[in-house]
């Protein structure tokens, strides 16, 4: 059963649950950085073979369930005019952040087929060598883009963000109906490339308050779902929303419309498959942190995990967020066989 992350999402029985883990190919593995010492990160992204290579590391190291397209949130938005590097233990970083609602204004209009056309070659290159195992594609979300747009980077607080959202509402929608145009238009350019399910990064969201996710992002996050879905009708793949610390915003993440949503670890799986609503699948929840403990800690957390699943169809096993720079390999691959050896608990009504 090669699909069975497919089932999954789509809420239909499976032989066993699947497991694939945020951020597999990165840091953490020899092989990546034997790569990445030739190569700039985004030099790897933008080249086809490079980014296709990184992409199959995972899969031939560990026998995930899934590969997702190596890549990052923050590329796309070179398209609309933003300088983007990746500084050495810093992180991304925007040189020319949103500040006025004439930074808005000026941004260009993109087509992302051209613009990150080195994606869309990548999926088209692994997607021959995947033999029918499910293949990922992924955006940020409009929020999550428009936070690095703003603070120019990683934020703790999402101050200039927040501010910029309270004193200048129009500027903002303007901003995200542009990002969640440029989202949208990627997914679907995904799809077509060869993607079988997406997966739509929203990491900071939970840093809102749910009254500011309704009044400022909630209808752009649906758009995002609903333009995806009319526009590829029968062949719309499955839509999994992430984000971090979002367990206060079960009522809105119930509104999106997506098919999974994914969960962090801080919140018991089980308690918040009930809040999301079980039309959804779910997606999660180890602490990445675990991976760093002794092994009988990590089947001690991934059994309770399955557990709390409790058999119910729609269960995809992950991370609750990216695996951690310097988490052990042999940690990871004993975590997959774990998991992929768990016998299914008989449902629980
Ligand atoms: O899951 C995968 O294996 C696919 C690849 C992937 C990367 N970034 C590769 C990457 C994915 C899905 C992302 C998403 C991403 N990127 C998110 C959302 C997911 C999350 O973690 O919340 C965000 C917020 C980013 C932005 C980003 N890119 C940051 C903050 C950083 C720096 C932090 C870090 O880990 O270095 C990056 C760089 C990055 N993206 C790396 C990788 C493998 C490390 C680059 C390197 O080799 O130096």
């Amino acid at each position: 059963m090669r699909d069975r992350f497919l089932r999954a999402c789509r809420r239909q029985p499976v032989d066993r649950t699947p497991i694939w883990l945020m951020r597999q190919a990165g840091r953490y593995m020899p092989e990546y950085r034997a790569v990445r010492e030739r190569y700039g990160f985004l030099q790897m992204v933008k080249t086809p073979e490079v980014a296709a290579e990184v992409t199959l590391q995972p899969i031939q190291a560990f026998g995930v369930d899934a590969a997702i397209i190596f890549a990052d949130i923050l590329p796309p938005l070179e398209g609309l005019g933003f300088q983007l590097t990746y500084e050495k233990g810093e992180g991304p970083v925007i040189h020319n952040p949103i500040r006025q609602p004439r930074d808005v204004a000026a941004l260009h209009s993109s087509d992302p087929r051209e613009t990150v056309a080195y994606t869309l070659t990548a999926l088209r290159l692994v997607k021959r060598e995947l033999n029918g195992l499910p293949l990922i594609g992924f955006s940020g979300a409009p929020f999550t883009l428009a936070s690095y747009a703003i603070e120019g980077g990683g934020s703790k607080e999402y101050r200039l963000t927040k501010r910029f959202m309270y004193e200048q509402p129009a500027a903002w929608h303007d901003l995200m109906e542009r990002l969640s145009q440029l989202v949208a238009e990627y997914l679907i350019a995904q799809v077509e490339a060869g993607a079988d399910a997406v997966q739509i990064f929203d990491s900071w969201a939970g840093a809102l308050a749910p009254a500011d996710y309704r009044d400022f992002v909630l209808r752009h996050t649906q758009n995002v779902v609903a333009t995806v879905r009319s526009r590829l009708g029968e062949a719309a793949p499955p839509i999994i929303y992430f984000g971090t610390d979002m367990a206060g915003l079960a009522g809105e993440l119930r509104q999106i419309g997506a098919d999974v949503l994914g969960v962090d670890w801080r919140i018991d799986l089980d308690v918040a498959w009930a809040q999301y609503g079980y039309e959804h699948a779910v997606q999660g929840n180890l602490d990445p942190t675990t991976l760093f403990a002794p092994r009988e800690l990590i089947a001690a957390r991934a059994r309770e995990i399955l557990q709390r699943a409790g058999g119910r169809p729609g269960h995809i096993f992950n991370l609750g967020h990216g695996i951690l720079t310097e988490t052990p390999v042999d940690h990871v691959r004993y975590l997959v066989e774990f998991v992929q050896s768990f016998p299914l608990p008989a449902e629980t009504p």
